[in-house]
């Protein structure tokens, strides 16, 4: 029976993580998928995604995968999603929406087991090192190998997290995965809508910080390179990543905002979730490291500046590893075994 990858036509077990509020848009998704791996444009709305979508389907040919988070989702959004040849979904209840190929992404072996159960037609396990909002709570090969364990041979499983070298994904190849999925490195590329100066700190950066800081509309963890506002708002240092005892929370690395600024988050996240797209920008226009309600959009290369401080600067553990950026194409290549 021929493999996901060759049923979608992907030549390459190199997949590039849908990077949210704009971050991979057309020219990172399309360059990812012309060079052999799939591409994953990350944008919100129904307009949007179909004017992304287009825009890839100009520069190729090859095969398209669209990203939703579940939490922000309508239904014409879906059916935006469902043009393209594969529909990743994040954070929330797994269940069918498009009728195409469907990927979930997952923290746990028994999330894994509720996509497929829901008919995903595969998950992709995210591991706790991984940047951007995170499910995982276990290093990803670790999840891997349970999910590998728990899941049928034939079941695609990608991996999540710790991608950013070749060797990386051999290594991700030979436990078990259908292919290896990478945020943080295409994040470093020539075509990715970070915000410039945003670049320039993730290149400088030696270290990451799980926290909850950024929740304004997505009280969820998330992992970022410090800034002003981690500095402002999570008093005491870096924690020990995997620390042996202590807490689920604090095994996991996870430093919390202060309760007041999580408690508004969780008051205010349906309201500030559904505000219209106006009052959301003037929001972010506004906020300052010391703001008690961190909005969870990055900086783009199209958003304030101030972002760069008062902002999430998402990004994995491999960020202390990746030291150059380089067309989107050629990273494809570095990491293809
Ligand atoms: C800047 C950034 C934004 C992200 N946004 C999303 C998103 O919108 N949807 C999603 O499913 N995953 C998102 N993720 C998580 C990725 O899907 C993936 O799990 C992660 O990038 C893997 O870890 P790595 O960044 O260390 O490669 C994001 C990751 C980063 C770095």
């Amino acid at each position: 029976m021929p493999s996901l990858l060759e049923r979608l036509g992907v030549e390459l077990p190199v997949v590039q993580a849908g990077m949210g509020g704009g971050i991979s848009r057309h020219e990172l998704a399309a360059a990812v998928s012309e060079a052999g791996g799939l591409g994953t444009i990350a944008v919100n709305g129904a307009g949007a995604i179909r004017r992304e979508l287009a825009a890839a389907r100009a520069l190729t040919g090859r095969p398209l995968a669209v990203n939703v988070l579940l939490p922000f989702a309508r239904r014409d959004w879906f059916e935006a999603a469902a043009e393209a040849d594969v529909v990743v979904t994040f954070w929330g209840e797994p269940r069918r929406r498009t009728g195409g190929t469907w990927l979930h992404q997952c923290g746990s072996v028994a999330e894994a087991r509720r996509a497929r159960a829901a008919g995903a037609d595969g998950v992709i396990v995210q591991g706790v090192e991984a940047g951007g909002h995170v499910r995982g709570t276990t290093p990803a090969l670790q999840l891997l190998a349970e999910a590998r364990q728990a899941l049928p041979r034939e079941y695609p499983v990608l991996l999540a997290g710790g991608i950013a070298e070749r060797d990386d994904v051999r290594e991700a190849l030979a436990a078990g995965a259908t292919a290896a999925v990478a945020g943080t490195r295409f994040l470093l590329s020539e075509e990715s809508r970070a915000h410039a100066l945003y670049k320039e700190r993730l290149l400088a950066a030696g270290e990451t910080v799980l926290t909850d800081l950024f929740g304004a509309a997505w009280p969820a963890p998330h992992r970022v390179v410090p800034n002003a506002a981690t500095e402002h708002w999570l008093s005491g240092g870096v924690r020990l990543l995997y620390p042996l005892r202590g807490t689920k929370d604090e095994r996991r690395g996870l430093r919390r905002g202060p309760w007041l600024n999580r408690l508004l988050n969780h008051l205010l996240a349906p309201g500030a979730r559904y505000a219209p797209p106006g009052l959301q920008l003037r929001m972010i226009r506004a906020q300052r490291p010391g703001s008690r309600l961190l909005s969870p959009a990055g900086p783009t290369d199209d958003a304030p500046a101030t972002l760069v401080e008062a902002g999430a600067l998402y990004a994995g553990e491999t960020v202390s590893r990746i030291g150059e950026i380089r067309p989107a194409g050629q990273l494809v290549q570095v990491l293809t075994p």
